[in-house]
């Protein structure tokens, strides 16, 4: 291996998530060293098909399925350890070797399950009080962020202290239970089994929590490390990485549909601050890109279509997508492709290439719609807009594209590829400005269009 040669890849959903980064990641990984998760938790869920077998995973970056890469869980990651050893054990009970391959940064912000209360009766006290839901995941990953912002998160590095932990604790609780109990009106409110345990008149435990987090720190400790240093030195041996974002370019915290987004930033420049590398190590951005467009909880979406009449194109997608959540079940909502907001998801990125996913989806539907633009209080504007008052107001301006009636499914060599559906890859080139690398016609691993590998130099 050769330090000069070493090539790294960064992979970013270009939508509201759910792209498919899962499925690519794991192809990438082919030609990788280490994969590297750089920020959100267990809100992602990313599914994998190697040879007919489904994986979903929500923590553990997707190249643990390659023997012999190494993983890392970066800074930029908020952490719920109970979660992440689920995962873990799931795998291992599959066959995957995974702790003597996983790191995880001493920098982590924990999610604990204060976190998750707050996040949920958040969630409640907006619909009571008559203000659109956010449809978080309810994972906790928004108050995390805001302790870590706040710098009073309690991080993987604490785990190894127990009365600095004991202390951050008490401090930590007695905010949160204050919000809970007098803002939040927790004492009336039912958490669920999850959260039962720790809960009693509306308060969160100390005891509960603290006896927890000193087992998950037991299990924790051989995988806690400087995975900054970690992955400088691969990269300083010529190993090549992998940096596997999770959400979509429209959920970053400051680029997407503010307020409806998750509270960290998903865009390719927060690989870097997320992993601890510097951003002269990002060679290469693959914006991973639906062949239409999907949503999960609330928030603007102007290409938004029906997806509950049998027939439309959006049933088609929701049913031939198989379009429902793999954290939370939620059905996604599926609309047109959206050109004008992947121009601007392009922008942001600073995308190298596209990596269309999903093309086969679109098998059959009669006519396509392209959206190339949007009509905003009587003006042409020719890129998305930003936050979520001014989405709301944009009605898109579409172009018709014939759809094609030949099956794109496991299709490997883009010439096989019908007519219609290369030209409706041709358009979305064109208006994006974007080359497309990569094309995938299944969720199976092995049915993916190579045009050009992000590893290659040249
Ligand atoms: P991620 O969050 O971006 O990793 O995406 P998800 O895994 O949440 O959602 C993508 C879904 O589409 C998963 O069920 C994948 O197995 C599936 N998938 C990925 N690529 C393709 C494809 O090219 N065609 C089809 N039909 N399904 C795909
Ligand atoms: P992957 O990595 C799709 C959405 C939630 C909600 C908003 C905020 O699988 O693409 P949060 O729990 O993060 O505070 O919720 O963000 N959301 C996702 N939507 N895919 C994801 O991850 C998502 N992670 C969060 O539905 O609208
Ligand atoms: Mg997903």
């Amino acid at each position: 291996m050769n330090a000069k040669k070493a090539r790294n890849v960064v992979v970013v959903g270009t939508q509201w998530g759910d792209e498919g980064k899962g499925k690519l990641v794991d192809w990438l990984t082919e030609s990788a060293q280490g994969v590297v998760r750089f920020q959100g938790g267990h809100n992602a869920g990313h599914t994998l098909v190697i040879n007919g077998v489904k994986t979903a995973l929500h923590l553990i970056p997707s190249g643990i399925m390659r023997p012999g890469v190494k993983c890392f869980i970066g800074n930029g990651v908020v952490l719920a350890v109970g979660k992440l050893f689920e995962e873990i054990e799931g795998l291992e009970k599959a066959g995957v070797s995974v702790r003597d391959r996983l790191r995880v940064s001493e920098a982590c912000p924990l999610i604990l399950p204060f976190h998750q209360a707050l996040d949920v009766a958040r969630e409640a006290a907006r619909e009571q009080g008559g203000v659109q839901k956010i449809g978080t995941t309810g994972k906790g990953i928004g108050p995390a962020y805001e302790d870590k912002i706040a710098r009073r998160a309690l991080r993987v590095q604490d785990l190894k202290y127990p009365e600095r932990f004991a202390t951050k604790l008490r401090e930590l609780l007695k905010l949160h239970n204050h919000i809970l109990v007098h803002v939040l009106g927790s004492r009336s409110f039912d958490f669920g089994p999850a959260l039962q345990p720790y809960v009693k008149d509306g308060e969160v435990q100390f005891d509960a929590v603290y006896n927890e987090a000193m087992r998950h720190a037991e299990l924790l400790k051989p995988m806690i490390a400087d995975v900054s240093r970690e992955l400088n030195d691969l990269h300083a041996a010529g190993g090549n990485l992998l940096f596997e974002g999770a959400q979509g370019t429209l959920l970053d915290v400051d680029h997407g549909t503010y307020p409806y987004v998750t509270s960290s930033n998903c865009v390719a420049g927060n690989a870097a601050a997320g992993a601890g590398v510097g951003p002269g190590m990002l060679h290469y951005v693959l914006g991973i890109t639906k062949a239409y467009c999907t949503r999960v909880g609330s928030g603007p979406f102007p290409t938004e279509l029906e997806w509950q009449k049998e027939g439309t194109p959006g049933w088609i997608m929701s049913t031939v997508g198989a379009e429902k959540g793999v954290t939370t079940g939620r059905f996604r909502r599926c609309g047109w492709f959206d050109a004008a907001l992947l121009k601007r998801s392009a922008q942001i990125n600073g995308l190298s290439g596209l990596c269309i996913t999903k093309l086969d989806v679109l098998d059959g539907i009669e006519e396509l719609q392209l959206c190339v633009g949007y009509e905003l209080d009587g003006e042409k504007i020719d890129i998305l807009p930003l936050g979520a008052d001014e989405i709301e107001r944009c009605k898109p301006i579409y172009e018709t594209i014939p759809g094609w009636t030949e099956s794109t499914v496991g299709v490997t060599d883009y010439a096989k590829l019908p007519a219609n559906a290369r030209r409706y890859l041709d358009r979305i080139q064109e208006v994006t400005g974007v080359p497309i690398a990569m094309v995938s016609t299944s969720p199976d691993r092995a049915h993916t269009i190579l045009l050009h590998n992000p590893y290659s130099a040249d």
